[in-house]
């Protein structure tokens, strides 16, 4: 009887637990890689009816609500397109992903807001990322110069509003627009934009983080002097709280800073916006915040996945530049969000959910506007990071070309 179970038992025997678990997760990625397609093609075929439009969010009766190319989350679809091509190479989901594309092509030239860097650096550019279209990298770099005319080297930094009443805001989420700065030297070889980059991650590291390791969501500057006069929020439940989508910015922009530049203080202060997360009595134990880590209400208040998901992405990043204890850590707290945001609590069914993949975000509670509904960029960078968990499970590099 035992001799007929040998060989299985010795394979048990040698086949090592993480290894089982790292399969079972291998398998619950593909899952959702694979839902995401049927479901962003499904997203796909309703918004080719919405000429000139991009999805953003649903209404309180479920309805989809759109976007002009102006505003700043449209070129998350199409980036979301592009991973999913990356994935299946699928060319109907090519073809989608450069429709998409194309219709947020006019904001290469938009000079009026910060946001230039979202658009076009998640369409175009893992557009040219993957396919090398040259048509591509020029819409790159001009909206890198686009972004450019809101320096100031006063203030050292890019402005992220207009017509406000702070006389020079600059926002945590400015941070993330510093990857076309970086993309657009690599393209055309100009320097000033990677320059324009590294002043803007260094002024912001010294003004707006508190000791603690968190970030204050909008810092307001003195254009004569260049100093921080007002340290404010917009999104957050107030000045001094800890919006949780302005942690999670701040977490992946350092973190990318530091694959730009290998610049060590840029990975310290990825750690210390991680440790704020992770040592912050307030983050559930499922990993997903709330909102704000400082809502009073806490725990009956609003999660926000979007939050959950670009800090998920951001924490398998920076596993590969830490120690092993902390790079342990940190893949811990990543597969545990990645398994909860594709639970039946935050993972839509199929056709459901204005055919948005996660459900349970916040764009902005004191606006009393996105509350608790789907986001493209909570599928954007939910579907990110199921890529780079994926790539990490199979051995390959997350980043190639380090770019
Ligand atoms: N960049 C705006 C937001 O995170 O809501």
């Amino acid at each position: 009887m035992l001799r007929k179970y040998f060989w299985g038992l010795l394979l048990l025997l040698y086949i090592p637990i993480g290894q089982i678990q790292a399969e079972s997760l291998l398998s619950l990625i593909d899952h959702n890689l694979n839902f995401a397609i049927k479901q962003d093609s499904l997203m796909a075929i309703t918004m080719l009816n919405h000429p000139g439009r991009l999805p953003q969010t649903i209404d309180k009766q479920g309805n989809l609500v759109t976007c002009s190319p102006s505003w700043w989350v449209s070129g998350f679809f199409s980036g979301s397109l592009w991973y999913l091509y990356e994935y299946s190479k699928d060319n109907q989901l090519k073809s989608y992903a450069e429709t998409f594309t194309q219709r947020v092509a006019s904001q290469q030239y938009t000079t009026d807001t910060h946001d230039v860097g979202f658009i076009i650096n998640c369409s175009f550019g893992n557009g040219y990322r993957i396919t090398g279209n040259s048509a591509y990298k020029k819409v790159l770099e001009n909206a890198a110069h686009s972004l450019s005319t809101r320096f100031n080297p006063v203030v050292g930094c890019i402005r992220s509003w207009n017509g406000t009443k702070w006389e020079y805001p600059v926002i945590i989420d400015n941070m993330m627009n510093l990857e076309l700065m970086f993309n657009a030297t690599h393209l055309s070889g100009d320097k000033r934009y990677e320059q324009i980059a590294i002043s803007h991650a260094n002024k912001t590291l010294e003004n707006q983080f508190r000791p603690n390791g968190s970030c204050f969501h909008l810092v307001s500057y003195d254009t004569i002097t260049g100093r921080a006069i007002a340290h404010k929020t917009v999104q957050g439940y107030s000045d001094s709280s800890s919006w949780a989508r302005g942690q999670a910015w701040a977490l992946y922009a350092y973190t990318m800073c530091y694959r730009k530049t290998g610049n060590s203080k840029y990975l310290d202060q990825a750690e210390k916006v991680a440790s704020f997360i992770l040592n912050n009595p307030h983050l559930p134990k499922d990993k997903i915040p709330y909102w704000d880590f400082d809502d009073p209400a806490i725990p009956h208040t609003y999660r926000d996945a979007s939050a959950g998901a670009v800090m998920c992405s951001a924490f398998i990043e920076l596993s590969q530049y830490v120690p092993k204890k902390a790079s342990k850590e940190y893949l811990h707290v990543a597969a545990m969000q990645i398994r909860t945001l594709s639970s039946p609590v935050f993972r839509a069914q199929l056709g459901s959910n204005g055919d948005f993949i996660l459900m349970h975000s916040v764009g902005s509670l004191p606006g009393h506007t996105e509350v608790d509904v789907p986001l493209s960029y909570a599928d954007y960078y939910y579907i990110e990071a199921l890529l780079r968990y994926r790539k990490l499970l199979l051995g390959e590099p997350l980043f190639p070309h380090k770019r």
